[in-house]
């Protein structure tokens, strides 16, 4: 079970300078920061999911970014292979990043609708200068193509996006990714802008190549029962740390900290019939400009207790093996009452029977799009 460390995530932190004037509750000479990763840790084993689930803006790309290097940290280390990676510059950067990808969630925005698809997927070969000749990196993108399964890769080559499916743009870019054998890819919500119909043929594909080449994923998502489909283990944001840790199955069945149980309850469902039984996590999110004291989920949190949860940042306990939570009474929190679980429960199933929905409803049009 050891498996190989691929990616060890050490108190890392992102924070984005803002501007005095974009917001008025900043005065003029004032420093403040978004405080988009805030001193997070954890890691990611040879050929394992880890998701990371929360709400918007709790910081999730930003974490994606950093490990591909496509943003610079503010501090912290990021241990690829057991090399600090997260400061690296130019040729070892450049080295570093050929190792890894990202998969975009809007295959429309990551794609340059100028570039044919071989021209597409060839780009990161010539960045790094692999292959010798035409015929070479032919070979490698066709390869890549069918990996992603844009079979038979002839008929995708010289077409441009604008000239394929939602689903199929999704398979170049996820094929532009496969084209460097990378050992590490972040895939930041790469099915939340398709058609639910083509959702499953895209999540499947991404197992299927975990399985093949035993790449590790960083998994991105809003929604616990898709993590829950795709992933090993789970992590748990809340504006900008990771609140719990553990596999997927027991985040989902046994949560501990207060916010996985309130995000459990309102697992995002898309379908307006379901709507109504949707229950919101109470109070507003906070800023992650001025960050509440203390526990940042206390404003918010039903077991909050004065002087303890509203002055000090609470510790990381590993509750159980594995499985990690932050938060000043990990180990105490009141046992959920019947009520709590019933609907937790009941939310769950619901979760599970869209994703259910969703996984049969495939009916990926494969057939090549006509040029309009
Ligand atoms: N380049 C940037 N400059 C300033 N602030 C940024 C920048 N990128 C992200 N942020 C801020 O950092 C915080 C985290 O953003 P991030 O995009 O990582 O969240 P997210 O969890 O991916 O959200 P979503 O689910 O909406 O995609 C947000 O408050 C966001 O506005
Ligand atoms: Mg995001």
């Amino acid at each position: 079970m050891a498996e190989k460390t691929v990616i060890k995530v050490k108190n890392l932190k992102k924070y984005f300078p803002v501007r005095a004037g974009l917001l008025s509750s900043i005065a003029k000479g004032e420093e403040k920061f978004v405080h988009a990763v805030d001193n997070i840790s954890f890691d990611i084993k040879q050929g394992e999911v880890y998701s990371l689930v929360g709400e918007s803006g709790c910081g999730k790309t930003t974490t994606g970014r950093l490990l591909t290097r496509l943003e610079d940290p503010t501090s912290g280390h990021i241990y690829f292979h057991g090399k600090d990676i997260a400061f690296l510059k130019g040729k070892e950067l450049k080295e570093f990043r050929r190792n890894v990808q990202m998969i975009f969630q809007d295959p429309y925005e990551s794609l340059n609708p100028r570039l044919t698809v071989f021209a597409t997927v060839a780009e990161p070969l010539i960045v790094h200068h692999i292959g010798d000749t035409i015929d070479e990196r032919e070979d490698l993108v066709a390869k890549a193509l069918e990996a992603a399964e844009l079979k038979p890769a002839l008929e995708y080559l010289h077409r441009f996006p604008h000239e394929l499916s939602g689903g199929q743009r999704q398979r170049v870019a996820i094929a532009r990714a496969l084209v460097l054998r990378p050992e590490f890819i972040v895939a930041d919500e790469p099915v939340s802008m398709l058609d639910v119909s083509i959702r499953s043929g895209i999540l499947n594909l991404l197992l299927d190549l975990k399985e093949k080449f035993g790449i590790p994923y960083l998994f991105i998502t809003h929604d616990l029962s898709v993590a829950r489909y795709m992933s090993d283990r789970i992590g748990v944001m809340y504006l900008g740390t990771l609140v719990e840790t553990a596999e997927a199955e027991e985040v989902i069945h046994n949560p501990h900290h207060p916010y996985t149980r309130a995000l459990l309850s309102s697992v995002p469902v898309p379908d307006p019939y379901y709507k109504r039984k949707r229950k919101k996590i109470k109070g507003d999110l906070p800023s992650p400009i001025d960050v509440p004291k203390g526990c940042r989920f206390h404003p918010r949190c039903p077991f909050a207790k004065k002087g303890i949860c509203d002055k000090k940042d609470p510790p990381v306990v590993e509750v159980e093996p594995g499985h990690f939570v932050k938060c000043h009474f990990a180990k105490d929190i009141p046992a959920m009452d019947e009520a709590m679980e019933a609907e937790m429960e009941e939310n769950v199933e619901l979760g599970e029977e869209l994703l259910q929905e969703t996984m049969n409803s495939s009916d990926e049009e494969m057939e090549i799009v006509e040029p309009q």
